[in-house]
């Protein structure tokens, strides 16, 4: 791939444990280092565990961009979400991991490996990975949600 040589982290519950092989092994070949937090088999698992190794490691900087799956991608999509700096972007088609590259500045690519195919997330994959984000007034946007605790800020008390 094209110029790509930042580490990912990657993460899956166990409905996507086999796709979650496949794109590690898709990465591998075009050495770009990954790390891999789990699950390691296809028993059932709980995908918030997973979702938190992966989101934690990149709102600490640890890691610049991940990738998580589970079977639809919205419990996942749910959990990484929830972490301040991750902007993850739940997608199924590729010009929305193109545009979540472009205007969101996505750092974390999230997959249902029961909603697409194979081929389809290796594709999104590899696009998500080649895109640069646009800056400029996109960034503002991104300032607007991206460092703030939003119930403090709006007066949410639970
Ligand atoms: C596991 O059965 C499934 O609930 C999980 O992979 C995911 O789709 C949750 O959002």
């Amino acid at each position: 791939m094209s110029g790509i040589t930042t580490p990912i982290v990657i993460g899956s519950d166990h409905a996507a444990y086999d796709l979650k092989e496949k794109i590690k092994a898709f990465l591998m070949e075009r050495s770009i280092d990954v790390e891999d937090v789990g699950c390691y088999s296809e028993n059932s698992v709980d995908y918030p565990d997973y979702g938190i190794k992966v989101a934690s490691m990149v709102s600490s900087g640890k890691f610049s961009r991940g990738i998580l799956l589970c079977g639809t991608g919205i419990g996942m999509s749910m959990v990484a979400n929830k972490f301040s700096r991750v902007r993850a972007a739940l997608c199924s088609d590729l010009f929305s991991a193109i545009m979540s590259r472009r205007h969101n500045d996505s750092n974390i690519l999230v997959l249902g490996a029961r909603v697409i195919g194979d081929m389809l997330a290796l594709e999104i994959v590899k696009a998500w990975l080649e895109t640069p984000f646009d800056g400029g007034r996109h960034l503002r946007r991104l300032e607007k949600f991206d460092h703030i605790d939003m119930d403090a800020e709006h007066g949410c008390t639970g």
